[in-house]
């Protein structure tokens, strides 16, 4: 596949300038590959949304290389946001603030508020940078199917689409950002993910509103019932370990099953680690979507710290298709 590199200095040239010049370029950031645009090109961002086949009520996060990119983003950074930037940036942790004038509606889909982060990968940086200007960047997976944590996973499933794809393996959280919301009164979790909500309620010394309840009118797509999907149906297992007939594949916590009525076994963590969980989290779900089976069961892992973005992930994966119209 031509557009398919690894990430040498002279590729990361080449993929900012196609950004400076209005292209899409996918890129491996700390989380997962984002699909990234000029933030302040509404044409680009655009094809992003046409790329992902993503809602246009759906926003995207902007990701920025240095404190100084929020000035051009953010109208006021309040003393929260500071404490938390200060704190877990760079790294897996976007804020939702109210937005710029100038950063385009297409990136905010029309709110008022815009979502930034800064990623701790060294070629997200790196890329950042050399473009010269902020990248707003999804996801890069169709809309509402499995994140991609390697470029394999976004050239198989968006292949040609994209101008460049970014290599460089396997990304190391694994998990989305956590997302929250400081724009209003609450601080208001949006998306659990890669950095725990324990972790920020003990940097700001307060507890946080969760608001990743599903809703009506979700603020986030994170929040819509049905997302991160694979194609083959996923059942969480409960407590009697109900197991479904036919062809059956299993994601397991940390314990390998010897249960002849598994096709193919995945773990998570041998050790019962949830980091090494969530990083090995999607990887394992693209090889059992990959292994023509009839349902996926997923064990329970405990929802604590990382565990509670990986449980929030296979919820949304298990549940019906159809977003409720949305
Ligand atoms: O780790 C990540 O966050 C990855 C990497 C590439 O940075 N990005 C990512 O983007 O997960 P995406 O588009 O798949 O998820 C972004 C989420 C969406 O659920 C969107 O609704 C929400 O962020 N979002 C963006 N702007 C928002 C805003 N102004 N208010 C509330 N939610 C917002
Ligand atoms: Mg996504």
């Amino acid at each position: 596949m031509k557009n398919f590199l690894g990430s040498t200095t002279e590729n990361i040239e080449r993929a900012a300038a196609l950004i400076r010049n209005g292209g899409v370029v996918a890129f491996p950031t700390e989380t997962v590959y984002g699909l990234g645009a000029d933030a302040f090109n509404p044409q680009a961002v655009a094809r992003v949304f046409e790329i992902k086949n993503r809602p246009s009520f759906d926003p995207l996060i902007v990701h920025i290389a240095d404190f100084s990119g929020m000035e051009k983003l953010c109208s006021s950074v309040n003393a929260l946001a500071k404490k938390l930037m200060k704190k877990f940036w760079s790294g897996p942790l976007t804020l939702v603030l109210p937005k710029h004038k100038t950063v385009p509606d297409i990136v905010t889909a029309g709110l008022p508020t815009v979502a930034v982060r800064m990623p701790s990968h060294s070629v997200a940086l790196r890329l950042i940078q050399l473009a010269g200007t902020p990248i707003a960047a999804p996801s890069a997976n169709p809309f509402g199917f499995l994140s991609p944590t390697t470029a394999v996973h976004v050239a198989e499933q968006l292949g040609d689409k994209v101008d460049l794809i970014l290599d460089s393996g396997q990304c190391s959280v694994g998990i989305e950002s956590t997302i929250l919301d400081l724009s209003g009164g609450m601080p208001t979790l949006l998306r659990p993910g890669g950095i725990p909500i324990e972790e920020i309620e003990k940097a700001l010394d307060r507890t946080v509103l969760k608001g990743n309840e599903i809703l009506s009118n979700p603020k986030s797509s994170g929040q819509l019932p049905s997302h991160y999907s694979p194609r083959t149906p996923i059942k969480i297992l409960n407590g009697d370990r109900f197991v479904p007939n036919g062809k059956i594949g299993l994601l397991a916590f940390k314990t390998l099953q010897n249960d002849a009525s598994f096709r193919v076994v995945e773990v998570l963590s041998s050790s019962g680690d949830l980091k090494e969980a969530a990083a090995n989290l999607f990887s394992c779900l693209h090889r059992l979507d990959n292994a023509k089976l009839d349902v996926i069961c997923a064990e329970p892992v405990p929802e604590v710290g990382l565990g509670r973005a990986i449980m929030d992930r296979l919820r949304r994966a298990s549940a019906p298709k159809g977003n409720g119209g949305l």
